[in-house]
């Protein structure tokens, strides 16, 4: 890996990050004038800019350091972060895969900056070789991977390859991990410190509504993050119902369960529909499927209230199907079932 300094944006690493005004003290207070807010009510003060509480939480059960824990508003913006971090505008460029999730793109985009595309073989796997022209180019900072990928499903078997060899920082997707039989990257922190993981509570823990997305990565990197968030970056409401979601994981531990039993199921029927000509083997909350008619089913699906992800543009006659509950699932299966173009 090059150096930390030498991946940072220059203005990144000289800023002066704004203090809030709760930051600034130690001790306990009891008397509250110095953010300028309500003092009436039940949701009148700022949020913990720290998110202590949850990260104290996460930090017990990934048995990692808070320090070394970034909260963001939903994994959308640890990407994004990424991207500000360590990539100038106009002058950086940064590597992902496709297919893979769309937001790599757009963000990108939005902060001007050149992204690599390298296709997935035939079985979705990357080939690590791809990347090697890259560790000489000085100008590219920054690997985006997916695993489980998305809209593929599968797990990305080499990523050791990519995170021992490559020379910039490795951001690794696991929105999907908790649907995966497979470690977290999150092991290979201590030993790659060009290594970001990033995982997600609107997956698994059903908590898309409240946008909770996580960094886990040297703490190094981590003080870059909270350099560059906007100070009170997650609410108070959502860092309390995160809490709580981790507090009753059981309960989530049950959730996963029945949608893998459930993943499974519909995997099964699915190969036997007319229509379908394959289910790709998923280690996320959906089914890749290639079918007779991508647009149609599409719309046939659509007229009847059922609403999938046409993925035909970016794999062609595929859909992606998100695993929902047994009674949805088989209201998917029933239509599908009786669909021929
Ligand atoms: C691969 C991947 N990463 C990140 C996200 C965004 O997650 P969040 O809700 O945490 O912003 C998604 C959402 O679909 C995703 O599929």
């Amino acid at each position: 890996m090059r150096s930390l300094s030498s991946l940072v944006r220059p203005n990144i690493l000289s800023l002066a990050p704004y203090s809030s005004a709760r930051s600034e003290y130690s001790g306990k207070g009891s008397v509250f004038l110095d953010a300028n807010e309500n003092p009436f009510g039940i949701y009148n003060r700022y949020p913990d800019p720290m998110q202590k509480a949850l990260k104290e939480e996460l930090s017990g059960i990934k048995n990692i350091n808070p320090e070394s824990i970034f909260i963001g508003n939903g994994s959308d913006e640890v990407i994004d972060l990424c991207y500000r971090i360590f990539c100038r505008p106009g002058v950086d460029n940064a590597i992902t895969i496709i297919p893979s999730y769309g937001m790599y793109d757009v963000s990108a985009a939005i902060n001007d900056i050149n992204l690599i595309k390298i296709p997935l073989d035939q079985n979705f796997q990357l080939d690590a070789n791809m990347l090697l022209p890259y560790n000489n180019d000085e100008n590219t900072k920054l690997l985006i991977l997916c695993s489980p990928n998305n809209p593929t499903g599968n797990l990305l078997e080499n990523i050791d390859d990519v995170i021992n060899n490559f020379e910039g920082i490795v951001l690794v997707d696991e929105a999907y991990i908790d649907f995966a039989g497979s470690l977290s990257y999150i092991q290979k922190l201590a030993t790659h410190p060009n290594l970001i993981v990033t995982q997600t509570l609107s997956k698994a823990y059903g908590l898309a509504a409240a946008r909770v997305g996580i960094a886990y990565a040297s703490r190094e990197i981590i003080r870059l993050f909270n350099k560059v968030k906007p100070p009170y970056n997650v609410s108070a409401l959502n860092q309390s119902a995160a809490l709580t979601a981790l507090k009753e994981r059981e309960e989530y531990e049950n959730q996963k369960q029945l949608l893998l039993t459930e993943r499974k199921r519909v995997a099964e029927v699915l190969i036997n529909a007319p229509a379908v000509k394959k289910v790709y083997p998923s280690d996320a909350n959906f089914l890749l499927i290639a079918v007779d008619g991508a647009n149609e089913l599409y719309q046939y699906l659509l007229n009847l209230g059922i609403i999938t992800r046409n993925r035909n543009t970016q794999i062609p006659g595929c859909i992606r199907i998100t695993i929902g509950t047994p009674t949805e699932n088989d209201e998917l299966l029933n239509a599908i079932l009786q669909f021929s173009i």
